[in-house]
């Protein structure tokens, strides 16, 4: 386990991950019933961006540095969480957990599943005494089967892997048709990185002939995915996406892209159906 989310933190991969987030938990929070969360790789709740690792990168930057300057309306729900810690000094960045945490109502409940012991304790220090948060030190591939379907039959399941491993999107493909299976009805996001095509090509054949249905994909690139070894954009795979997603979440894009974009590179942004009801 070499990754290290704090390097990362705030940049604009995240940026985008957590705005869709944010949206995805306002529409679960639409109906009355209580809901429950699974983060199967949730990291360590917060990270400090002007010290240690997100200095040394200084990725936030070109992401929640550029939102933060000149905030769209269409980002509210997700600007007004992150400007409080981003504000304090020094100033830090809410991680997946934390943001969800903000959005649970009476009753609803998260279950944050974090590998790396640093994170993992960071996590329950973080999170000590809430009665609706559980975390866990433990496998969030092997969480997703020993924590579906919750009692409450209404749920967001984010998947947010570091892709350290080669088999990374075989290994989330098989992970949604499994989990899929023992909790048909919940809404799950997954997080994936744009490098070049050919991969993210196969992932998104590979759902299409995975037997699920009701898929669909958002993403965002910086500039042409051709180079293998950068970062140029990312996306988030939704199966059983709430209702109006499609409409709602092309100008949370749109906006991330006009802020975050790099002009003329070869930028842009889609939402795909991948697989109909
Ligand atoms: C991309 S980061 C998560 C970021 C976080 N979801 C957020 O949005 O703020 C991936 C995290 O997964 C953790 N991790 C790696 N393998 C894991 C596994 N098998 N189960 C649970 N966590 C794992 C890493 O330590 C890292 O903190």
């Amino acid at each position: 386990m070499n990754y290290r989310h704090a390097f990362h933190a705030g940049n604009f991969a995240d940026c985008v991950k957590h705005a869709l987030l944010v949206w995805l938990l306002g529409a679960m929070a639409r109906k009355p019933r209580p809901f429950f969360v699974l983060d199967t790789h949730a990291g360590a709740g917060e990270a400090v961006l002007d010290a240690g690792p997100a200095a040394r990168t200084g990725e936030w930057r070109g992401g929640i540095g550029r939102l933060r300057d000149d905030p769209p309306e269409v980002l509210a729900p997700y600007l007004d969480l992150v400007r409080p810690a981003f504000a304090a000094v020094p100033s830090r960045y809410p991680g997946s957990p934390r943001l969800i945490r903000a959005l649970l109502r009476p009753g609803d409940r998260l279950a944050a599943c974090e590998l790396h012991p640093e994170d993992a304790a960071a996590l329950r220090r973080a999170f000590r005494g809430d009665r609706q948060v559980q975390v866990h030190q433990r496998d969030g591939w092997e969480a997703l089967g020993a924590l579906l379907p919750p009692p409450e039959r209404r749920g967001l399941i984010l998947i947010d892997p570091p892709y350290e491993a080669a088999d990374e999107f075989d290994r989330l493909t098989a992970a949604l048709v499994a989990a899929h299976g023992r909790f048909p009805s919940g809404v799950f996001a997954a997080w994936y990185p744009i490098k070049h095509r050919a991969p993210v090509r196969r992932f998104l054949t590979a759902m299409q002939e995975s037997g699920l249905r009701d898929i669909v994909a958002a993403e965002l690139w910086l500039r042409a995915p051709l180079d293998p070894v950068r970062l140029n954009g990312c996306g988030l795979l939704v199966v059983n996406p709430p209702y109006r997603f499609a409409e709602e979440v092309a100008p949370i894009l749109d906006a991330l892209l006009d802020r975050l974009g790099e002009r003329g590179t070869g930028e842009g942004t889609a939402l795909t159906r991948i697989v109909d009801e």
